[in-house]
């Protein structure tokens, strides 16, 4: 019998078509981020990623995405300071101060491409400063701790470490997830260790997203609000969160969302 996690390898031809998916994603993300800017409505740059997305012949995946309580309602997530994740575009106006998580998936020849960036809007606090810059490493040293087949375990490890030493939380209601032909397929990634993840590999030619969200304060998150998606801090504290779409390869790991414009590995906020 072929073993169940052979279907999660992917073969070099299929690597090849999530490299695809992700470079347009990434292309996306620079392209939206002139929107993301003091008066803009998240709704705005919803609207920029919807046509873009359409004009290039592909397909947002977040749009009529299927949840507990329905279908997600537009082509992006964003999600203003203490919304965790799964914030939906509306006719709130970006002020200075706010950070906002925008989170683009686009469907390319069948295959998807996810990513995520905090973006800091004008000057911020200290604190909101912080926590961006913690997501932001935490991600980079989860992704600095893969090896081939390397455990689960390393990026929960890499992530809790990193915001042991400001003090933040981190969520685990929300993880990480195998990606490929299907938005969010197995394995689950955890952003801390669970026993689960001590018990399982990453192997070559598998691809899976890790997106660390990083709360000031406590890591616990609410219950979704009322529009069914919305997802905020418990104690209504900042909460900042970056993801790359990642393939592990025979030599590593292998990050396909990278943007040219975007903050490289090692950036300072
Ligand atoms: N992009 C999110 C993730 O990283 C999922 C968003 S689902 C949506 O997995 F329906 F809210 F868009
Ligand atoms: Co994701
Ligand atoms: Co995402």
């Amino acid at each position: 019998m072929i073993p169940k996690q052979r279907s999660l390898q992917l073969s070099p031809h299929e690597r090849d078509a999530m490299r695809a998916a992700c470079q347009f994603n990434a292309r996306l993300l620079d392209a939206v981020r002139p929107c993301v800017v003091p008066g803009a409505t998240t709704e705005s740059i919803d609207r920029f990623v919807h046509e873009y997305t359409l004009d290039h012949g592909h397909t947002p995946a977040c749009l009529g995405y299927q949840g507990e309580r329905g279908p997600f309602p537009k082509s992006c997530c964003t999600s203003v300071n203490d919304v965790i994740c799964h914030g939906i575009p509306d006719s709130y106006e970006l002020q200075p101060g706010d950070i906002v998580n925008v989170d683009l998936t686009t469907i390319v020849n069948g295959w998807f491409g996810d990513q995520s960036e905090t973006f800091l809007i004008g000057e911020v606090s200290d604190t909101a400063r912080a926590v961006t810059q913690c997501s932001f490493d935490s991600l980079y040293l989860a992704i600095d701790a893969l090896t081939p087949d390397c455990k689960i375990a390393v990026i929960g490890e890499a992530i809790v470490k990193e915001a042991a030493k400001y003090g933040f939380g981190v969520v685990d209601k929300y993880v990480g997830h195998g990606i490929g032909r299907r938005f969010h397929q197995p394995p689950n990634i955890p952003h801390v260790p669970s026993s689960d993840t001590y018990r399982k590999r990453l192997s070559p030619g598998m691809c899976f997203t890790i997106e660390p969200m990083i709360n000031a304060g406590s890591g616990e998150a609410g219950n979704t609000e009322r529009d069914g998606w919305t997802v905020r801090t418990v104690d209504r504290q900042l909460s900042a969160q970056f993801e790359h779409t990642i393939l592990m390869t025979e030599d590593g790991p292998e990050i396909l969302t990278l943007t040219q414009l975007g903050p490289a590995k090692g950036h300072k906020f």
